[in-house]
Protein backbone atom coordinates (compact mmCIF):
# COMPACT_ATOMS: atom_id res chain seq x y z
CA UNK A 1 0.00 0.00 0.00
CA UNK A 2 1.39 3.76 -0.62
CA UNK A 3 2.19 5.55 1.83
CA UNK A 4 0.67 8.76 2.39
CA UNK A 5 -0.97 10.80 -0.57
CA UNK A 6 -0.23 13.44 -3.08
CA UNK A 7 -1.80 16.63 -3.44
CA UNK A 8 -5.77 16.49 -3.05
CA UNK A 9 -6.82 19.82 -4.93
CA UNK A 10 -6.59 20.17 -8.81
CA UNK A 11 -4.65 23.38 -8.03
CA UNK A 12 -2.03 21.75 -6.06
CA UNK A 13 -1.72 19.28 -8.43
CA UNK A 14 -1.19 21.26 -11.39
CA UNK A 15 1.46 23.61 -9.09
CA UNK A 16 3.27 20.27 -8.09
CA UNK A 17 3.85 19.34 -11.62
CA UNK A 18 4.33 23.02 -12.77
CA UNK A 19 7.15 23.28 -10.69
CA UNK A 20 8.57 20.32 -11.95
CA UNK A 21 8.66 20.92 -15.75
CA UNK A 22 9.58 24.00 -15.03
CA UNK A 23 12.40 23.78 -13.43
CA UNK A 24 13.75 19.95 -14.06
CA UNK A 25 15.52 19.31 -17.79
CA UNK A 26 14.58 15.84 -19.49
CA UNK A 27 17.42 14.32 -17.52
CA UNK A 28 16.18 14.71 -14.31
CA UNK A 29 13.09 12.95 -14.91
CA UNK A 30 13.05 9.67 -13.52
CA UNK A 31 10.53 8.88 -15.96
CA UNK A 32 11.76 10.28 -18.77
CA UNK A 33 12.58 7.51 -22.06
CA UNK A 34 13.86 8.78 -25.13
CA UNK A 35 12.04 6.03 -26.90
CA UNK A 36 9.09 4.82 -25.79
CA UNK A 37 9.18 1.20 -27.78
CA UNK A 38 7.36 -0.83 -25.32
CA UNK A 39 4.53 1.42 -25.40
CA UNK A 40 4.70 2.21 -29.06
CA UNK A 41 4.28 -1.57 -29.82
CA UNK A 42 1.71 -2.08 -27.63
CA UNK A 43 0.02 0.52 -29.18
CA UNK A 44 0.68 -0.56 -32.58
CA UNK A 45 -0.46 -4.01 -31.69
CA UNK A 46 -3.78 -3.21 -30.61
CA UNK A 47 -4.87 -0.27 -32.96
CA UNK A 48 -4.56 1.04 -36.40
CA UNK A 49 -3.49 4.31 -37.91
CA UNK A 50 -7.02 6.08 -38.04
CA UNK A 51 -8.01 5.31 -34.30
CA UNK A 52 -8.23 8.56 -31.68
CA UNK A 53 -5.45 8.18 -28.95
CA UNK A 54 -5.36 10.08 -25.69
CA UNK A 55 -2.02 10.08 -24.41
CA UNK A 56 -3.08 10.68 -20.43
CA UNK A 57 -0.17 12.90 -18.86
CA UNK A 58 1.57 12.81 -21.43
CA UNK A 59 3.89 15.59 -20.27
CA UNK A 60 6.88 16.14 -22.48
CA UNK A 61 7.03 12.49 -23.57
CA UNK A 62 8.03 11.55 -27.67
CA UNK A 63 5.03 9.35 -27.89
CA UNK A 64 2.73 11.40 -29.59
CA UNK A 65 5.75 12.33 -32.13
CA UNK A 66 6.66 8.79 -32.73
CA UNK A 67 2.89 7.73 -33.13
CA UNK A 68 2.82 11.12 -35.71
CA UNK A 69 5.91 9.55 -37.50
CA UNK A 70 4.25 6.47 -38.12
CA UNK A 71 0.96 7.67 -39.22
CA UNK A 72 -1.54 8.18 -36.29
CA UNK A 73 -2.78 11.62 -36.64
CA UNK A 74 -5.83 11.71 -34.26
CA UNK A 75 -3.55 12.02 -31.13
CA UNK A 76 -4.29 14.28 -28.29
CA UNK A 77 -1.97 14.74 -25.23
CA UNK A 78 -3.43 15.33 -22.23
CA UNK A 79 -1.76 17.02 -19.09
CA UNK A 80 -2.15 19.25 -16.25
CA UNK A 81 1.10 21.19 -16.45
CA UNK A 82 1.23 23.71 -19.64
CA UNK A 83 5.19 23.70 -18.97
CA UNK A 84 5.04 19.64 -20.16
CA UNK A 85 2.73 20.55 -23.53
CA UNK A 86 5.02 23.43 -24.52
CA UNK A 87 7.59 20.77 -24.34
CA UNK A 88 5.88 18.15 -26.12
CA UNK A 89 4.87 20.39 -28.66
CA UNK A 90 8.47 21.92 -29.16
CA UNK A 91 9.79 18.25 -29.33
CA UNK A 92 7.26 17.71 -31.96
CA UNK A 93 8.65 20.71 -34.12
CA UNK A 94 5.86 22.95 -33.64
CA UNK A 95 1.94 22.47 -33.89
CA UNK A 96 2.17 19.08 -35.74
CA UNK A 97 -0.01 18.26 -37.86
CA UNK A 98 -2.14 15.20 -36.41
CA UNK A 99 -1.33 16.05 -32.51
CA UNK A 100 -3.54 18.14 -30.19
CA UNK A 101 -2.89 19.10 -26.95
CA UNK A 102 -5.23 19.25 -23.84
CA UNK A 103 -4.47 20.97 -20.34
CA UNK A 104 -6.41 20.06 -17.78
CA UNK A 105 -6.75 17.54 -14.71
CA UNK A 106 -8.42 14.25 -15.40
CA UNK A 107 -9.70 14.14 -12.32
CA UNK A 108 -11.78 17.47 -12.83
CA UNK A 109 -12.91 16.17 -16.66
CA UNK A 110 -16.24 15.56 -16.68
CA UNK A 111 -15.68 13.68 -20.65
CA UNK A 112 -13.02 13.88 -22.79
CA UNK A 113 -14.68 12.88 -25.83
CA UNK A 114 -14.98 9.47 -27.40
CA UNK A 115 -11.17 7.74 -28.19
CA UNK A 116 -10.17 4.52 -29.48
CA UNK A 117 -7.00 4.03 -27.05
CA UNK A 118 -6.12 5.15 -24.08
CA UNK A 119 -2.71 5.49 -23.12
CA UNK A 120 -1.43 6.25 -19.85
CA UNK A 121 2.60 5.77 -18.60
CA UNK A 122 3.06 6.80 -14.90
CA UNK A 123 -0.31 8.53 -14.06
CA UNK A 124 -2.63 5.98 -12.69
CA UNK A 125 -0.02 4.86 -10.07
CA UNK A 126 0.10 8.73 -8.18
CA UNK A 127 -3.37 7.67 -8.00
CA UNK A 128 -3.90 6.65 -3.72
CA UNK A 129 -7.23 7.42 -3.02
CA UNK A 130 -9.89 4.55 -3.73
CA UNK A 131 -12.62 7.66 -4.99
CA UNK A 132 -9.59 9.69 -7.25
CA UNK A 133 -8.99 5.98 -9.13
CA UNK A 134 -12.76 5.48 -9.38
CA UNK A 135 -12.77 8.66 -10.90
CA UNK A 136 -9.88 7.74 -12.86
CA UNK A 137 -11.88 4.12 -14.17
CA UNK A 138 -15.39 5.91 -15.15
CA UNK A 139 -13.88 8.29 -17.18
CA UNK A 140 -11.98 5.86 -19.13
CA UNK A 141 -14.98 4.04 -19.62
CA UNK A 142 -16.82 6.93 -20.54
CA UNK A 143 -13.48 7.11 -23.13
CA UNK A 144 -13.37 4.02 -24.29
CA UNK A 145 -16.47 2.47 -26.62
CA UNK A 146 -16.79 -1.21 -25.99
CA UNK A 147 -13.88 -2.70 -27.91
CA UNK A 148 -11.55 0.11 -27.54
CA UNK A 149 -8.35 -0.36 -24.75
CA UNK A 150 -6.29 1.26 -22.68
CA UNK A 151 -3.36 0.98 -21.82
CA UNK A 152 -1.65 1.72 -18.51
CA UNK A 153 1.94 1.26 -17.21
CA UNK A 154 2.36 1.59 -13.35
CA UNK A 155 5.20 0.94 -11.37
CA UNK A 156 5.20 -2.93 -10.38
CA UNK A 157 5.01 -4.58 -7.19
CA UNK A 158 8.57 -4.71 -6.65
CA UNK A 159 8.94 -1.16 -8.39
CA UNK A 160 9.83 2.06 -6.56
CA UNK A 161 7.23 3.42 -3.67
CA UNK A 162 7.37 7.05 -4.50
CA UNK A 163 8.51 9.05 -7.94
CA UNK A 164 8.84 12.67 -8.22
CA UNK A 165 8.34 13.03 -4.34
CA UNK A 166 4.72 11.24 -4.31
CA UNK A 167 3.62 7.75 -2.76
CA UNK A 168 2.99 5.35 -5.89
CA UNK A 169 0.61 2.35 -5.50
CA UNK A 170 1.98 -0.62 -7.32
CA UNK A 171 0.05 -3.06 -9.30
CA UNK A 172 0.05 -6.82 -10.83
CA UNK A 173 -2.22 -7.61 -12.75
CA UNK A 174 -4.94 -9.08 -10.55
CA UNK A 175 -4.59 -5.82 -8.22
CA UNK A 176 -4.91 -3.65 -11.50
CA UNK A 177 -8.42 -5.83 -12.57
CA UNK A 178 -9.78 -5.18 -9.47
CA UNK A 179 -9.48 -1.60 -10.14
CA UNK A 180 -10.69 -1.41 -13.03
CA UNK A 181 -13.29 -3.51 -12.36
CA UNK A 182 -16.18 -5.60 -14.65
CA UNK A 183 -16.16 -2.58 -17.81
CA UNK A 184 -12.48 -3.14 -19.02
CA UNK A 185 -10.81 -6.86 -19.03
CA UNK A 186 -6.72 -7.26 -18.54
CA UNK A 187 -5.76 -8.94 -21.90
CA UNK A 188 -1.82 -8.87 -21.55
CA UNK A 189 0.61 -8.10 -19.20
CA UNK A 190 4.55 -7.09 -19.85
CA UNK A 191 7.61 -5.89 -17.94
CA UNK A 192 9.56 -3.44 -18.23
CA UNK A 193 13.32 -2.88 -16.89
CA UNK A 194 12.99 0.96 -16.81
CA UNK A 195 16.57 2.83 -16.93
CA UNK A 196 16.29 6.37 -15.75
CA UNK A 197 18.41 9.26 -17.16
CA UNK A 198 20.99 8.50 -14.49
CA UNK A 199 20.94 4.93 -14.90
CA UNK A 200 19.07 3.44 -12.32
CA UNK A 201 16.25 1.14 -13.08
CA UNK A 202 12.85 0.90 -12.04
CA UNK A 203 10.49 -2.14 -12.94
CA UNK A 204 7.43 -1.23 -14.90
CA UNK A 205 4.79 -3.27 -15.60
CA UNK A 206 2.30 -2.67 -18.49
CA UNK A 207 -1.46 -3.61 -18.96
CA UNK A 208 -3.57 -3.83 -22.21
CA UNK A 209 -6.86 -3.56 -21.12
CA UNK A 210 -10.26 -4.52 -23.44
CA UNK A 211 -12.94 -1.91 -22.57
CA UNK A 212 -16.19 -4.89 -22.40
CA UNK A 213 -19.91 -4.32 -21.54
CA UNK A 214 -20.02 -4.88 -18.09
CA UNK A 215 -21.67 -8.27 -17.32
CA UNK A 216 -20.67 -10.05 -20.38
CA UNK A 217 -18.76 -13.29 -20.65
CA UNK A 218 -16.02 -11.46 -22.19
CA UNK A 219 -15.19 -9.00 -19.24
CA UNK A 220 -12.93 -8.48 -16.38
CA UNK A 221 -15.53 -9.40 -13.76
CA UNK A 222 -14.40 -13.13 -13.18
CA UNK A 223 -13.11 -13.40 -9.30
CA UNK A 224 -9.97 -14.25 -10.68
CA UNK A 225 -8.44 -12.21 -13.37
CA UNK A 226 -7.15 -13.65 -16.67
CA UNK A 227 -3.05 -15.00 -15.60
CA UNK A 228 -0.54 -11.91 -16.99
CA UNK A 229 0.65 -12.69 -20.35
CA UNK A 230 4.12 -13.63 -20.31
CA UNK A 231 6.55 -13.41 -17.62
CA UNK A 232 7.99 -9.62 -17.27
CA UNK A 233 10.75 -9.59 -19.51
CA UNK A 234 14.00 -9.08 -17.53
CA UNK A 235 15.90 -6.40 -19.58
CA UNK A 236 19.93 -6.24 -20.22
CA UNK A 237 21.85 -5.47 -17.64
CA UNK A 238 18.75 -6.34 -14.95
CA UNK A 239 20.22 -6.34 -11.52
CA UNK A 240 22.94 -3.53 -12.09
CA UNK A 241 21.25 0.12 -11.27
CA UNK A 242 19.67 1.15 -7.86
CA UNK A 243 17.68 -1.08 -5.38
CA UNK A 244 13.73 -1.06 -6.39
CA UNK A 245 11.41 0.44 -3.59
CA UNK A 246 12.92 3.99 -3.41
CA UNK A 247 12.38 6.36 -6.22
CA UNK A 248 15.22 4.39 -7.78
CA UNK A 249 18.45 5.58 -8.06
CA UNK A 250 20.85 7.89 -6.11
CA UNK A 251 19.48 11.03 -7.98
CA UNK A 252 16.79 12.95 -6.83
CA UNK A 253 13.93 14.03 -9.53
CA UNK A 254 10.72 15.82 -10.05
CA UNK A 255 10.47 18.23 -7.03
CA UNK A 256 13.74 15.95 -5.52
CA UNK A 257 12.27 15.20 -1.99
CA UNK A 258 11.91 11.20 -1.85
C1 LIG B 1 5.46 10.58 -14.20
S1 LIG B 1 4.92 11.67 -15.42
C2 LIG B 1 4.77 10.63 -16.85
C3 LIG B 1 4.80 11.41 -18.15
C4 LIG B 1 4.65 10.55 -19.40
N1 LIG B 1 3.44 9.76 -19.37
C5 LIG B 1 5.84 9.68 -19.64
O1 LIG B 1 5.75 8.47 -19.57
O2 LIG B 1 6.91 10.26 -19.92
C6 LIG B 1 3.24 11.96 -14.95
C7 LIG B 1 2.56 12.96 -15.84
O3 LIG B 1 1.18 13.03 -15.52
C8 LIG B 1 0.76 14.37 -15.46
N2 LIG B 1 -0.37 14.39 -14.51
C9 LIG B 1 -0.33 14.10 -13.19
N3 LIG B 1 -1.54 14.18 -12.64
C10 LIG B 1 -2.39 14.52 -13.65
C11 LIG B 1 -3.78 14.75 -13.70
N4 LIG B 1 -4.55 14.65 -12.60
N5 LIG B 1 -4.34 15.08 -14.89
C12 LIG B 1 -3.56 15.20 -16.01
N6 LIG B 1 -2.23 14.98 -16.01
C13 LIG B 1 -1.65 14.65 -14.84
C14 LIG B 1 1.99 15.14 -15.01
O4 LIG B 1 1.99 16.50 -15.33
C15 LIG B 1 3.10 14.37 -15.71
O5 LIG B 1 3.36 14.88 -16.99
Amino acid sequence: MASGTGPRSSAARRRHWESIYRTQGEESLSWHQEEPTLSFRLITGVSTKSDRVVDIGGGSSPLAERLRRAGYRRTVVLDISPSALGRNRTRAGGPATGIRYRTGDLLALGSLGRFDLWHDRAVFHFLTSAEDRKRYVDLAARTLPVGGHAIVATFSQNGPERCSGLPVQRYDARGLAREFGPRFAVRTTRGERHRTPWNAVQPFSYFVLERVRAGSARDGSRATPRPPGPAPSIGRGAGRGAAAGSEGGRRPIGTGSA
